[in-house]
């Protein structure tokens, strides 16, 4: 593709509004020219978790705004948008809607081609958008609120799949972990700065199949044994974990920070032994975690493997991912869809239903 190309993503599938502007030339690495995000966390805040119906309607007020932020912090207009991206799925039903809608919308007012873009491959090709971008094939350590995945990337939209969670995600293990403590959501970023403050050796917790063999994980089991323990800790406060000393709490919140990041390390190092691969790219938000970063760092290190993550702010869901998964699928020959005034959402998306990139 010889032309310029202007992408304007739009990242809509849960609790942040996400808005970018990536420009591509030719076969060169797109560029992030402008985004913008807004995040509903303190909205939620209130309810422990995400409403579903409240982050819908959220989105509706924020994505023009943060679209006429980005493109006036690019020093463009919508006439030079060429394709219009969004996050098709997976995700919440109502909210994928909204960034749906408004994609479809102005690609049909602006008569440009739309994309859909699946939100795993955007944050799985996030690190392209750092500093040190990686190179294709490696293994790829997806770790997000619903999604805990392994998997060797020979290029865009060729991925193999070689394990995954069987019941929670990481994520997930932080989050729920985090409000059995008393902690607010969303849960990871605040257990592990508790866990800062603790020792990760103070309570022995479950390492699920760690030594199963597969590449697969299991965190359900984790977070059973936080309950018991807290419960146990508990009894002589009433039953108040939220009245344990801090410090117990910091223990606790530390000692399971390390068993999640002991079997994401562990497994990412069998899945580089099995692949013969000395790349490593980690995405999703639990990627912004410290101690995981520490951890495979120094592993990968001493097994001279590199280690690529996304930028800190473009871990979490964001638009530049979106705008740049789609550029990145148009360069590899993928075609956007022109007058499109239909569109669905996928809710529910396997990564493996995605098409090969040409
Ligand atoms: O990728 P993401 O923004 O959304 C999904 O696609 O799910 O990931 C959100 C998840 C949440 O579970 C959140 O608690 C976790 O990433 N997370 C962290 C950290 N920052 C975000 N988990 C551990 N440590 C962090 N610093
Ligand atoms: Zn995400």
């Amino acid at each position: 593709m010889a032309k310029d190309y202007c992408v304007l993503g739009i990242e809509s599938s849960c609790d942040e509004t996400g808005v970018a502007l990536v420009q591509m030339q030719g076969d060169a690495l797109p560029v992030l020219l402008a985004d913008a995000l807004y995040s509903q966390i303190e909205m939620h805040q209130a309810y422990g978790g995400v409403v579903p119906e409240l982050a819908s309607r959220d989105h509706i007020r924020r994505v023009l705004p943060l679209t006429e932020q980005v493109l006036a912090a690019s020093g463009r207009t919508l006439l030079d948008v060429d394709v219009v991206a969004f996050t098709r799925g997976p995700g919440l039903a109502g909210a994928l809607l909204v960034g749906a809608g408004v994609a479809c919308a102005l690609g049909a007012a602006l008569g440009k081609p739309v994309l859909g873009v699946h939100h795993l491959e955007g944050h799985l090709l996030s690190p392209f958008l750092s500093a040190d971008p990686p190179e294709f094939p490696f293994v790829a350590l997806l770790v997000s609120g619903g999604h805990t995945q392994l998997m060797r990337v020979d290029g865009v939209g060729r991925y193999t799949l070689l394990g995954e969670t069987i019941d929670d995600a990481a994520g997930e293990a932080f989050d729920k972990s985090a409000k059995l403590l008393g902690l607010n959501y969303p849960g990871g970023p605040a257990l592990s700065q508790l866990a800062e403050q603790g020792d990760p050796t103070a309570f022995k917790l479950p390492r699920p199949l760690l030594k199963s063999g597969t590449l697969d994980f299991s965190f359900a089991g984790l977070k059973t044994a936080v309950m018991v323990q807290a419960k146990k800790l508990a009894a002589a406060q009433d039953g108040r974990v939220e009245a344990l000393p801090r410090q117990v709490l910091a223990d606790l919140a530390a000692s399971t920070q390390a068993a999640i990041v002991e079997v994401l390390v562990k497994k990412s190092l069998t899945a580089l032994s099995q692949t013969e691969l000395k790349r490593l790219v980690v995405a999703g938000g639990v990627g912004a975690n410290r101690c995981l970063r520490a951890q495979l760092n120094a592993a990968c290190a001493q097994r001279g493997v590199r280690v690529h993550y996304p930028e800190l702010h473009l871990c979490t869901d964001n638009g530049a991912m979106i705008a740049m998964a789609a550029a990145m699928r148009l360069q590899s020959g993928q075609q956007a869809a022109s007058e499109v005034y239909a569109f669905d959402v996928r809710p529910r998306w396997p990564l493996a239903e995605l098409p090969v990139a040409a």
